[in-house]
This record gives structure tokens, C-alpha cells and sequence, in this order.
């Protein structure tokens, strides 16, 4: 079966001085999503954007909102995301301990497209039972916290893993460019989060392409 290929500019590699511009360059090039980082300093050892700059982001940009909440007590903020305009939120299984079932429950009833976050080192077993409640599941190929990391070729034998027993969307996110997205394709990832390997470049229309290329 064949996925759907879909590029998510992570806008933490984005100028921030320049964000509208930015945005608008990845937009025009014709990315599928935009990829929202959010850290809170306690899940991950970085502090990024909260749902004001969500907000301000929806206003200026048609692209689908891909909100990866890297934070504590995600059951807090996930409304507050959803209000801010996100289209689809991803938590951490590892900050849901014991309520991620309740959590997910949380997202669908706010009408936005649930997802589920994995560290490289967490095994499927801690989402397996809920797959079925999951519109996509993001596999972190790098520890999550800072752009710019190298990508974790350990993690593609759990991507192909998922692959076998999970029919929607598999997202990837760190270290990915030209040459790991082929390896995190062919494992049967079909959803590219990158930031460095396209707002790092002058061409961001040809990086999009580069990563649309699976030959
Ligand atoms: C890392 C973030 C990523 C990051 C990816 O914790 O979740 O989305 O921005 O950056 P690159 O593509 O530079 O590895
Ligand atoms: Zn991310």
C-alpha cells in the first residue's frame, strides 16, 4: 500500500525575526503541513513557543498546523492549542503515565487530528493498545529538545515495526534530510518533519523537493 508523502517544515530552524516571511517561502513552495514545536523546559531541556505564537502563526498561514507539544501535563494545554488553531496536536506517551488513553479522548473531542509521540528509546508497547485512537504516531529519530541533532538510525527498525500493524500516518521528526529521509521512507514512514535541512537553505522550493524525491 502506498502513503501519501507529506512534508512538515519544523519552524524552529525558521528565523523568528522573520516568521511571516518564512512561513510564506515554505507555504509557497508547497509543503503539506507546518511543523510547531513546543517545549516547556521540564519535558525537554528547551523552551520554545506557547499557543499566543500559535495564534499569531494561524493568522498568517493556510497550511495545516502540526503542533508536537514537547511539554508536561499535556491534558493542561491541549485545549488552549486547539483554540490557538492547531490542526492536529501530538503529546508525549512518556508525559501521559498512566492517563494517556484519557488524554487522547481529550484531543478527539476537541476536533483536531490526535497524535502520539515516541522518544527513540520508547518501546511501541507503551501505544500499541491505543493505536486504534491515534491519527498519526510521530517516532522521534533524535532526542527531543534542539534542532540541528543527527539523525538516529536505530529507531528505523521501530518505524518498520509500526508499519506492519499500524495503516495511517507514521511521522518522523529530527536529523532528517535528503539522504535519511529514503532510510525513514523505505521503513514505511510517510509523514517528514524537517527544519535545518529546509530553512536552513537559500532554495527552500528545491530542499522540498529533495525530500520529496524517493528515488
Ligand atoms: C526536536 C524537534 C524537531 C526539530 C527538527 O525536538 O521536535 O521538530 O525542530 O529539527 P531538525 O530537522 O533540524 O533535526
Ligand atoms: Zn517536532
Amino acid at each position: 500500500m502506498a502513503y501519501t508523502l507529506k512534508i512538515a517544515p519544523s519552524v524552529l530552524a525558521a528565523d523568528f525575526s522573520e516568521l511571516a516571511v518564512e512561513i510564506r517561502r515554505v507555504e509557497e513552495a508547497g509543503c503539506d503541513l507546518l511543523h510547531l514545536d513546543v517545549m516547556d523546559g521540564h519535558f525537554v531541556p528547551n523552551i520554545t513557543i506557547g499557543p499566543f505564537i500559535v495564534k499569531a502563526i494561524r493568522r498568517i498561514t493556510k497550511l495545516p498546523l502540526d503542533t508536537h507539544l514537547m511539554i508536561e501535563n499535556p491534558e493542561r494545554y491541549v485545549s488552549e492549542f486547539a483554540k490557538a488553531g492547531s490542526d492536529h496536536i501530538t503529546i508525549h506517551a512518556e508525559a501521559c503515565p498512566g492517563n494517556l488513553a484519557e488524554v487522547l479522548e481529550q484531543i478527539r473531542a476537541l476536533k483536531v487530528g490526535c497524535g502520539v509521540s515516541l522518544k527513540p528509546a520508547t518501546p511501541l508497547d507503551a501505544i500499541q493498545p491505543f493505536l486504534d485512537r491515534i491519527d498519526m504516531v510521530l517516532l522521534m529519530t533524535v532526542n527531543p529538545g534542539f534542532g540541528g541533532q543527527s539523525f538516529m538510525r536505530e529507531v528505523l527498525p521501530k518505524v518498520q515495526a509500526l508499519r506492519k500493524i499500524y495503516k495511517r500516518d507514521i511521522e518522523v521528526d529530527g536529523g532528517i534530510n535528503k539522504d535519511t529521509s529514503k532510510e525513514a521512507v523505505a521503513a514505511g514512514a510517510n509523514v517528514l518533519v524537517a527544519g535545518t535541512a529546509i530553512f536552513g537553505k537559500q532554495d527552500v522550493r528545491k530542499a522540498i523537493e529533495e525530500l520529496r524525491c524517493q528515488m
